[in-house]
């Protein structure tokens, strides 16, 4: 069985004063090689001192986004290198929060997730519909589009792949134990076509409204390799809550 990945996404919330749920999650984790894998996706403004902080213990700091280029002319941009230098074990490419707000397409999260692994990065590639393509039966091909496309020239063993439909991303609707079995079958199918064999271990985790009160739920789920979880990271008690409930799984 995969070891889980259990992953927070802080967005854009987090100032100095928060570094507190830093330690205090990292406090909280097990030693056990066996425990899940742990992470937190910060601000590029706290990543080097949450790494300084988190050093030494479980927890793993990442960015949330990286440009495709190493360095260069691209005025407020950060590069995959910045981020390993800063402490970033991971970054997150092609959220939808990205693709949206930024016009990200498949061919540019696929360039950024290549920037990652050259820089050393796990990059966490999202993908999910919207309300109106799942309504109207196109969940699976829109999906099936976007792996095509932003896993372009990526090795099996390079990245983590994370399902979020858009329609239950900080908004309280999670989708149903059948959806997410569903997706995340097809996901792992078509990963298995890809790259083989090696596609059988890829991680895929869920993400949109995951909490304390739904994650023993939704993390058993076969290939949920873990979760990745906004609204729900920014508290060490909830992070905790819903890394415990992936522990309980794996012992
Ligand atoms: P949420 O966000 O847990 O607040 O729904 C998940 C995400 O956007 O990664």
């Amino acid at each position: 069985m995969n070891r889980k990945l259990i992953a927070g996404n802080w967005k854009m919330n987090g100032l100095r004063v928060d570094l507190q749920t830093v330690r205090e999650i990292a406090a909280g984790l097990a030693a056990s090689t066996a425990a899940p894998e742990a992470l937190l996706c910060v601000p590029a403004t706290l990543l080097a001192e949450a790494a300084r902080q988190a050093s030494g213990t479980a927890l793993c700091i990442g960015g949330q986004t990286c440009h495709s280029q190493e360095k260069g002319a691209y005025t407020g941009d950060v590069s995959a290198p910045m981020l390993k230098e800063a402490g970033a074990g991971f970054v997150i490419t092609g959220h939808s929060e990205r693709r949206t707000g930024h016009g990200e397409t498949d061919e540019i999260v696929a360039a950024q997730a290549r920037a990652a692994v050259n820089a050393g990065l796990t990059p966490i590639i999202c993908v999910g519909e919207t309300l109106d393509e799942r309504t109207s039966g196109a969940t699976l091909k829109v999906i099936e589009g976007q792996l095509t496309g932003s896993l372009d020239g990526l090795e099996p063993n390079s990245f983590v792949l994370a399902y979020e439909p858009l329609w239950a991303i900080g908004t309280g609707k999670v989708a149903t134990p059948a959806q997410i079995a569903e997706v995340h079958a097809f996901i792992r199918q078509f990963l298995e076509q890809r790259f083989g064999k090696p596609g059988q271990t890829v991680k895929i985790l869920y993400g949109g409204s995951l909490n304390p009160g739904n994650a023993a739920e939704i993390l058993p789920i076969s290939n949920v390799d873990g979760g990745l979880i906004g609204g729900a990271s920014l508290k060490a008690g909830d992070f905790l809550a819903i890394y415990n409930a992936a522990a309980a799984l794996t012992v």
